[in-house]
Parts: structure tokens; C-alpha cells; sequence
């Protein structure tokens, strides 16, 4: 896969993702393992923003060299209702100054063609803040399947303006998904915490975690 792929091997992210794909995990740790994956996952995008040096005195009236990290300032969350939910709580904790967008997707099941894994999507609500070009996009969604979706989102939320970067926050991804977000967005990073190999007729991850807003959210 390629450097815009970033797979978090962390023992920890791998920890929690396994807890989320047991079908006994119930909805409170589900819920909570997406938030600890969301600061997790932001934490690496931390690492990738750029630092400058910056000097400081200590209250040993000594000087110590650091860094600060001024894309902070300049991040806007956008979360795909209602599975991101969890995954944007963790991100928010770790971008704290974000400014936060939400925007409601869903497939089109009547568009479903047997046999295809193309859906129409539907993305009926958007509330994005203005993206200026200094900005640092990040969109949250925890299954990057097909990919319909989060194409779908991307062209509707790039018409509020042009990012400097745009990264895709998600807990499981699929060659599939990646290879569609890539043909239409080339720039586009993806983060995940597994790749998994398959897609199901109805367009779920397999071996995946099932449906993560029913999970995250106790319905279903
Ligand atoms: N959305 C989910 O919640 N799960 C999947 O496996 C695919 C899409």
C-alpha cells in the first residue's frame, strides 16, 4: 500500500480494535474503544504535522529548546454521523482548538445493484465550517468500505473550501474503499488500524466489526 497509508501497528490500537471486533464487546466499551482510538489515531497525525523549534525559560530561568507545532491551530474535524461520533470524541481531545463539522451520509439501498459493491449515498446534512487553505481537514469514519460514502462526503464538504491537507481518520480500511478514495483523491492520507480483505454482497467489512453504529450506539 502506499506512503499515503499509514497503518497504526500500536499494541494498543491493536488491543482495542480487537475488542471491538468480539461480537460479546457491548456498546459502553465499544463506544469507548472508538474514542481511544480516535486519540490514538490523532496522536499519529500529530506526528506528521509539521514542528518548528521554538525556546523557552524555564522557571530555572534556564533556556530549554522546543517545539510547537502551529498546524494545531488550523485543524477542522468533519464527522460522518453517527458511527464517526466515538471516533471525532477522540480526535477533539487530541486537536483541541479543532473547529467541527458534521454531515449525515447514508447509502441508498434501493441503488444496490446484485453483485456490485457500488450503493448511490445520500448526504442529506452538512455543516462544515468554512476550510480555509492553511487548514488541516480531518474526516472521521470508522469503516472505510466501498468507499462510496466517504467520496460522496468528500465531494460535498470540498466545495466549502480547499484544505492544505485532507486525511481520512478510519479504524478498519479495504483495498477496495482506499483504491476508490485514491481514483477521485489522489492526496488524500488515509489513516487505519487494520486493512481487512474483504468485503461482504452488502457491502460490509469482513472479517470487520459489523455494523459500528448499531454497536456504538446499542441499536440494531
Ligand atoms: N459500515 C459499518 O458500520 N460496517 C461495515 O462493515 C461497513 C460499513
Amino acid at each position: 500500500m502506499s506512503d499515503n497509508v499509514v497503518v497504526i501497528k500500536h499494541n494498543m490500537a491493536q488491543a482495542i480494535l480487537t475488542r471491538l471486533r468480539d461480537r460479546n464487546t457491548g456498546q459502553v466499551e465499544f463506544r469507548s474503544g472508538l474514542i481511544a482510538l480516535g486519540r490514538i489515531i490523532g496522536y499519529e497525525i500529530v506526528n506528521e504535522l509539521e514542528a518548528e523549534p521554538i525556546e523557552v525559560e524555564t522557571p530555572l530561568g534556564v533556556r530549554a529548546m522546543g517545539i510547537r507545532i502551529p498546524d494545531l491551530d488550523h485543524v477542522v474535524i468533519v464527522q460522518i454521523l453517527r458511527a464517526a461520533m466515538p471516533l471525532a470524541q477522540g480526535l477533539v481531545e487530541i486537536f483541541s482548538n479543532a473547529r467541527v463539522g458534521v454531515v449525515s451520509a447514508k447509502r441508498v439501498e434501493s441503488s444496490h445493484v446484485p453483485g456490485s459493491l457500488e450503493f448511490e449515498v445520500d448526504v442529506d446534512y452538512v455543516r462544515v465550517p468554512k476550510i480555509r487553505s492553511e487548514d488541516v481537514l480531518i474526516v472521521a469514519d470508522p469503516m472505510l468500505a466501498t468507499g462510496s460514502t466517504i467520496v460522496a462526503v468528500l465531494d460535498k464538504i470540498l466545495t466549502y473550501g480547499s484544505p492544505k491537507r485532507t486525511i481520512i481518520a478510519s479504524v478498519i480500511g479495504t483495498e477496495y474503499g482506499i483504491r476508490k478514495v485514491r481514483e477521485r483523491f489522489p492526496d488524500v492520507k488515509i489513516y487505519a488500524v487494520a486493512l481487512d480483505p474483504a468485503l461482504n454482497e452488502m457491502g460490509y467489512i469482513v472479517p470487520g466489526l459489523g455494523d459500528a453504529g448499531d454497536r456504538a450506539f446499542g441499536s440494531g
